[in-house]
């Protein structure tokens, strides 16, 4: 364990708890049970996975790619390279959603999550809301396949899934209640600087030069699958708030922006709620 965590430590600053992390995952036992059996010895297996493991940490492999899983608000979604590793800020969008369904409870709501990636958005929704109808976008195959192995692996079953570009392969005449989307919104030549975007796929980030190119697109269609009164949430970059407003505004002349900060107070969240 000290020999993982010294190999660690040049590459990043977590280094003890990756190699907790990544130990509990090769000894399927939870990292508390490792600090009450520190003298317990692997199996050779279980010495060479850990090892591979810790050089492909060490690599600066994300430890959700190595683990295969990460907790996102009450449960745990598979990940992999395929998907965009869930982020603790996309929880704000489920509770800003849940604040705002719960008044509609007895109603036959219909919810889409554009951009679903591994589903944490629509799968969350689904299982919050039994009596909801949850539509997941991706225009990526491989995602959608990790979406639904979420979905069915945590019992939403209220769920539908649909490859496509935003909105565009829904019907016209699909009207639904709350649209939710965390599409990419990093700045296309920003995107190329970061560490991200070594792992993580560039389809989950791009969001164009300026980064709005997804989240206009999806503000243009909305009108024609928004039903009066509904509601839309964004997971947006810290600073493209005054942007977004500005575009909702374009397309819903009367709508209430309002602009939520997570909890570094940074920008996060855009609800746009329409008139009845
Ligand atoms: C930032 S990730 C968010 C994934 C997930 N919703 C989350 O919050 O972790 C953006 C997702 O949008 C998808 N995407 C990118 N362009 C899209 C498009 N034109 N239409 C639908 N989905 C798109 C990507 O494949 C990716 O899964």
């Amino acid at each position: 364990m000290a020999s993982a965590r010294q190999r660690l430590i040049p590459a990043n600053e977590t280094a003890a708890l990756d190699a907790r992390l990544l130990l509990s995952f090769v000894i399927d036992q939870s990292t508390a049970w490792l600090y009450a059996h520190s003298d317990s010895l692997l199996t050779p297996e279980q010495a060479e996975k850990f090892t591979h493991l810790i050089e492909q940490r060490a690599a600066g492999t994300p430890i959700a790619y190595l683990t295969g899983t990460r907790g996102f608000y009450h449960w745990d979604f598979v990940v992999t390279p395929d998907v965009l590793i869930p982020r603790p800020e996309t929880e704000h969008l489920i509770e800003a959603a849940q604040a705002w369904l719960q008044n509609r409870r007895g109603e036959q709501l219909k919810i889409v999550d554009v951009g679903t990636g591994s589903g944490i958005i629509a799968v969350s929704l689904a299982l919050l809301f039994p009596q909801a109808a949850v539509t997941a976008i991706d225009v990526s195959p491989a995602a959608l396949e990790i979406a639904k192995l979420n979905a069915g692996r945590l019992g939403a079953e209220n769920i539908r899934f649909r490859e496509g570009n935003l909105l565009n392969g829904l019907s016209n005449d699909f009207q639904v209640d709350l649209i939710a989307a965390n599409l990419p919104y990093i700045d296309h030549d920003e995107m190329l600087t970061l560490e991200v975007a070594k792992w993580e796929p560039h389809l989950a980030l791009d969001g164009g030069m300026g980064g709005l190119d997804f989240i206009r697109d999806l503000l243009h269609q909305a009108p024609t699958y928004l039903k009066p009164g509904g509601l839309i949430l964004l997971e947006i970059g810290a600073d493209q708030g005054a942007a977004t407003r500005q575009l909702a505004l374009e397309v819903f002349p009367n709508v209430v922006v309002k602009i939520q900060q997570d909890l570094a107070g940074l920008d996060r969240i855009v609800s746009i709620q329409t008139l009845e």
